[in-house]
């Protein structure tokens, strides 16, 4: 999909989008488009249920008067909410809006208004953003595609009176609608064609755009002592790999950020094999690695000013007279030793390992992991927040702001002690599970085990929101690439605006109470 920036005026053909405020109040875009077509607008609103709320749509087709295909009137709410996130709705909704009919072009009208947050040039990138994301597909292994299912868009062109302007907030953003993109055709891929191996040779690719990469093989990670990842790929017949992605975009000595992703390429459970309803979804137990993976793409190619690490834990979790059992005690990399009670609970013995290694290898100032940890925090939070667990407030709340600021939220959950005596073991340091309270919160507070107490550390499970039952305003239905935006904005916030982490700055005002 082309994304182009012009001037407002009436399109020639296609669609076009203007927005409509609450209690049906016109922006002046559909003003306009009202009085092309001799009240089209007005007549449409007042004869349906369409009051301009938020991600309301109302599709007039070949509106008489102009030589428009359909005039899409999309609700922004109220004026003083309209925002980038509200502006994403808009282009996602009226980019579906246009998917319906046959049209090539979609013109999305973007307006000043005085009540908005931003100006008219981010707004209008935004709304590009939403219309790119929306229209994500994952159309790789369709062969048979009917003409009529194929999509026809391909043409956004957003139409705001600084244009110029609005092209420039668009580049950086292209760049993040890329990596999420990246990330969810890699979440879509099914297992038998993205093994491990097959994920490294893609991670390699990243290369391309000045970013570093190793490939530690099962001989590598076996010198370094990596009991507990390895146990998890002993039973499949295809070689674990650890990823490691640096850029360096920052000082030569400063300390990096690490993002730890878990990549389960296929999670059947093991020997305490899953049931078979729903079990084709663990191909994408490698969201974590994969969102990484994307993360570090979007910072390479906007040459972001930091150092970050990323790095993956590739496996694939499978039964077979070589897989690990219930009861085997299995060794990591830090020296503790983990009695594994549950072969399912294989998520948390990948991370084990990988954490270990980042904070070895790359002695980072901070760690965040991302994984799709437990199906617990599914049914606790369900898919509107991934669960956040933390052992540094300050970073927390930077990652709850930056979610919020994205639309990728997260919910706090709590650690501690407590929780640390459901993972008592009779016989090892520890035992992989909790038993059938807490899981998600016993999942969090095994990890933190693996973190030194001088690292700033954020786990955050995203079991719930990695894959979406239903479409989202900026994502259709299947990887959503949660975690990449929220992350980016993150580093962008906290680590790349200042050299010294706001960290330090945030946490005085706090000091002094
Ligand atoms: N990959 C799963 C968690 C998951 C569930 C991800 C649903 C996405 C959607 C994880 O490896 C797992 O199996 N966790 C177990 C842990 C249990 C055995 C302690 C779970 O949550 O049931
Ligand atoms: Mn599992
Ligand atoms: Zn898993």
């Amino acid at each position: 999909m082309k994304v182009a920036f012009v001037q407002p005026g009436l399109p020639k053909s296609g669609c076009l989008a203007v927005g409509v405020l609450e209690t049906g109040a016109l922006t002046p875009s559909a003003k306009a488009a009202d009085a092309a077509t001799g009240g089209a607008v007005s007549r449409a609103i007042a004869a349906s249920r369409f009051t301009g709320k938020a991600e309301q749509v109302l599709d007039i087709v070949a509106p008489a008067g102009v030589d428009l295909d359909r005039l899409i009137l999309v609700g922004l709410g109220k004026a003083a909410e309209v925002d980038a996130r509200r502006m994403e709705a808009f282009g996602g909704a009226a980019a579906m809006a246009a998917g319906k009919g046959k049209s090539a072009e979609l013109t999305l009208a973007v307006d000043a208004l005085a009540e908005a947050h931003s100006s008219a040039a981010l707004l209008a990138a935004h709304a590009a953003l939403g219309a790119r994301l929306k229209s994500y597909r994952f159309d790789l292994y369709r062969t048979k595609q009917k003409a009529e299912d194929k999509p026809t868009l391909k043409t956004v062109s957003v139409a705001v009176t600084d244009a110029k302007a609005a092209k420039a907030a668009w580049q950086p953003l292209e760049i993040v609608a890329e990596g999420v993109e990246f990330t969810r055709n890699l979440v879509s891929e099914p297992a038998n064609v993205l093994s491990p191996a097959a994920f490294a040779k893609i991670a390699k690719g990243l290369e391309k755009y000045g970013v570093e990469v190793d490939v530690l093989g099962e001989k590598e990670m076996t010198k370094l002592g990596m009991g507990s990842l390895l146990a998890v790929g002993q039973g499949s017949d295809r070689e674990s790999q650890l990823v490691i992605l640096r850029w360096q975009g920052g000082a030569k000595d400063d300390a990096p950020v690490a993002v730890v992703g878990k990549g389960v390429c296929f999670d059947s459970g093991g020997i305490s094999i899953k049931p078979a309803a729903g079990m084709e979804e663990m191909k994408t137990d490698m969201s974590g690695a994969a969102v990484t993976a994307g993360l570090l793409q979007v910072l390479a190619r906007r040459k972001a000013k930091v150092n970050v690490v990323g790095i993956l834990g590739l496996v694939e979790n499978m039964p077979s007279g070589m897989a690990q059992r219930p009861g085997d005690v299995v060794t990591s990399m830090s020296g503790q030793t983990i009695e594994v009670i549950n072969t399912d609970a294989e998520g948390r013995l990948v991370l084990a390992d990988a954490l270990w290694y980042a904070q070895e290898a790359f002695k980072p100032k901070t760690v965040i992991d991302l994984a799709t940890l437990t199906g617990a925090i599914v049914i606790a939070l369900g898919a509107d927040h991934a669960g956040l667990f933390a052992n540094d407030d300050s970073l927390a709340k930077a990652l709850a702001d930056a979610g919020a600021s994205v639309g990728e939220a997260v919910w706090r959950m709590p650690l501690g002690e407590a929780y640390d005596e459901l993972i008592k073991s009779d016989i090892a340091d520890m035992k992989n599970t909790g038993g059938r309270e807490a899981g998600s919160i016993t999942a969090a507070q095994f990890l933190q085990r693996f973190v030194k107490p001088e690292t700033a550390w954020a786990h955050i499970d995203i079991a719930g929101v990695a894959w979406m039952k239903k479409a989202l305003p900026t994502a259709p239905k299947g990887a959503s690439g949660f975690g990449v935006r929220l992350l980016e904005r993150l580093i962008a916030d906290r680590y790349e605006a200042a050299p010294l982490p706001a960290k330090a700055k945030k946490a005085a005002p706090k000091a002094k109470k």
